[in-house]
């Protein structure tokens, strides 16, 4: 056959072009990153507060004197169960306050008009009397509650603004798939002209490009083979078969599921953040069946003076406004006038989803498992303290039951009501330690009514 003299010199100019094309693509998109590369913005200066009427105080002491004594009932900028307290140090004199903060009461009764109408103002509300405060600390939190109010906290490095990401960290990734389909779209063009361009070469140099055989389709082929078809047939029987059952034994197991709540209530910031001990809320896990759901009393025992998260709890998924909005939720149902901070009595149920549910032939005892077995809630539960969102972690499964009463060694010490019982179960077993299934845990009486 006749060697093709110019087809190498057509396929270096290709080769050529491509390199050519893929330098230019590849500089234009450095050259589109460099001036959207992040150009330090510099953040707004901290407005340096002018320290205000400080009365001599220290606000530095005067925040750590305040956070311990007073703001179980005040806050700076929002009434709680006193008044706000900001700038309060130039409604009185220095005099009234020592007298107010040592003991209000003596104050409201020898008929000071200010303290006798604060009183009337605010339902009537008693304050600790602090008579230990020394004149110095008083004057330390006035000094405190004196400071201009912090503009607004800058925004959290590395969270997402809205809006901000185009531009703000090089090329779009749109951007970049768009260029890569143009240099796909070119490449098959230029195929396409390099294969015309070699057809005619070849029939100018007389050269016969043969056309393609007639060969048999190869589904024609496979019909032919009777063994491959026997073979294929049982293999996709087989993975039907694999898959049906598969999906069969999904019906009615609901692990993962997660629904929607009627408040956003997070397990993540609640027994994770804060560190609230599961049994505050599902107090009833210990001593019975079901662990039940707090009512919104329990709730209340907190968030009367928990009105709003703090900036730090906002995440990128959910801001603070977002929180906020679901505690008034809270407040909504049990009736709550966080303004005038008192019960309206006008309630609505709240509706919790429920997530776990066993099917109604089956016992399941929580305090046999959480107090007696001492098998923590995580175990069934998952990491409920990092759960955003509630969800059921476990299929709930009979073999997910049994294979745990398997391998589950019953803790015996300590407990006198398994002292005989392990004497003669041990002895029946030859062994030490029994498991929950030996103990009886797979008689099926045990686990279906
Ligand atoms: C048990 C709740 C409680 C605590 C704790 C408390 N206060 Fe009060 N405070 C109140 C209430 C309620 C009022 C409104 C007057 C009333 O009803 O007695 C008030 C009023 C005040 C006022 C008058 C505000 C105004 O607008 O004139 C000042 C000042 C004050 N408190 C300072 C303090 C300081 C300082 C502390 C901490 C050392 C403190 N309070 C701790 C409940 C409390
Ligand atoms: C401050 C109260 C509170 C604390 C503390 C708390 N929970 Fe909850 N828990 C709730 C509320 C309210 C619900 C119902 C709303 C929901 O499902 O998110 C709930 C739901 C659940 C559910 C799902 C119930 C269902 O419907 O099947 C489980 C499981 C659970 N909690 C486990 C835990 C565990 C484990 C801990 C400790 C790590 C814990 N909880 C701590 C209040 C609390
Ligand atoms: C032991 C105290 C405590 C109890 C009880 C409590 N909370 Fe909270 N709650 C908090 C604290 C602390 C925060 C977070 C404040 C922060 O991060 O700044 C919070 C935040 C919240 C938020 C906003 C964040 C979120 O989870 O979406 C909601 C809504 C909320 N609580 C609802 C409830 C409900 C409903 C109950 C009752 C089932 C309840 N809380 C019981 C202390 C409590
Ligand atoms: C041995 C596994 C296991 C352990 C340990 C366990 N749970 Fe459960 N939990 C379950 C099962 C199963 C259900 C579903 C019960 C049903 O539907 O009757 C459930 C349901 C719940 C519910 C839904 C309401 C209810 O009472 O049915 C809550 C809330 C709950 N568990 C909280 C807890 C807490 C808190 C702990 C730890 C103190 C805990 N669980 C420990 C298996 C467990
Ligand atoms: C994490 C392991 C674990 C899982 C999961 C578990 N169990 Fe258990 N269970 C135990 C242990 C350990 C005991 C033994 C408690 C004891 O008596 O000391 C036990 C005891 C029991 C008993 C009492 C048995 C007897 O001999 O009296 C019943 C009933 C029971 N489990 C039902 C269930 C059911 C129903 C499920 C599934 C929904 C389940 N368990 C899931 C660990 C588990
Ligand atoms: C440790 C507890 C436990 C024991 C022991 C147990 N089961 Fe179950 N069984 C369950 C649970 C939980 C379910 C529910 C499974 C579901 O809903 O998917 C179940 C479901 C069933 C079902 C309904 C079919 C299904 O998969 O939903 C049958 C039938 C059954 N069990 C028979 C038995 C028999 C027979 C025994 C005794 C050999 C027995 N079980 C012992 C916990 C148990």
């Amino acid at each position: 056959m006749k060697k093709m003299g110019n087809h190498s010199s057509i396929t270096k100019k290709l080769y050529l072009g491509l390199a050519l094309m893929l330098t230019l693509s590849l500089t234009s998109y450095s050259q589109g990153a460099t001036p959207a590369a992040p150009v330090a913005v510099a953040a707004p200066a901290a407005t340096t507060a002018t320290p205000a009427i400080t009365q001599g105080g220290d606000p530095v002491k005067g925040k750590e004197i305040f956070n311990t004594n007073c703001a179980a009932c005040h806050k700076l900028d929002a009434k709680a169960t006193g008044p706000a307290l900001r700038g309060v140090g130039s409604k009185h004199e220095k005099a009234w306050f020592y007298k107010w903060v040592h003991n209000s009461g003596d104050l409201i009764k020898s008929g000071d008009a200010a303290a006798v109408k604060l009183f009337a103002d605010n339902n009537q509300i008693p304050m600790t009397p602090f008579p230990a405060l020394s004149e110095a600390d008083i004057d330390n939190v006035i000094a405190y509650a004196s400071e201009p109010k912090p503009a607004a906290a800058a925004p959290v490095v590395g969270a997402k603004v809205p809006g901000t990401e185009a531009g703000s960290g090089g090329i779009s990734n749109d951007v970049i798939l768009g260029a890569l389909s143009l240099v796909m779209a070119i490449l098959i063009v230029m195929l396409v002209l390099v294969n015309n361009v070699l057809r005619k070469v070849a029939a100018a140099n007389g050269i016969n490009v043969a056309p393609k055989e007639p060969t048999i389709p190869i589904w024609k082929a496979f019909a032919k083979n009777q063994f491959l078809v026997l073979v294929s047939s049982i293999f996709l029987l087989l993975a039907s078969a694999f898959f049906v059952y598969g999906y069969l034994m999904q019906i009615g197991v609901d692990q993962n599921y997660s629904p929607v709540q009627p408040i956003h209530y997070s397990h993540r910031i609640h027994a994770g953040s804060n560190g609230i001990n599961c049994n505050y809320c599902h107090s009833a896990a210990r001593v019975s069946k079901n662990a039940g759901i707090p009512s919104l009393n329990v709730c209340m025992n907190c968030h009367k003076n928990i009105a709003e998260v703090s900036d730090t709890t906002a995440t990128s998924e959910y801001s603070k406004a977002f929180y906020d909005n679901e505690i008034n939720k809270l407040y909504k149902a049990v009736g709550w006038d966080k303004v005038n901070q008192k019960y309206t009595g006008i309630t609505q149920p709240v509706k919790w989803v429920r997530i776990h549910n066993l099917q109604s032939f089956v016992y399941f005892n929580h305090s046999q498992h959480v107090n007696v077995a001492g098998v923590a809630c995580q175990t069934c539960h998952g990491p409920v303290q990092t759960y955003e969102v509630q969800k059921q972690f476990a299929p709930l499964t009979m073999s997910w039951c049994i294979n745990c009463h398997r391998k589950t060694e019953v803790k015996m010490e300590g407990n006198d009501y398994y002292t005989k019982i392990h004497e003669q179960l041990s002895k029946k077993y030859g062994v030490d330690k029994l498991t929950a299934a030996q103990m009886g845990g797979l008689e099926c009486g045990k686990c279906h009514y």
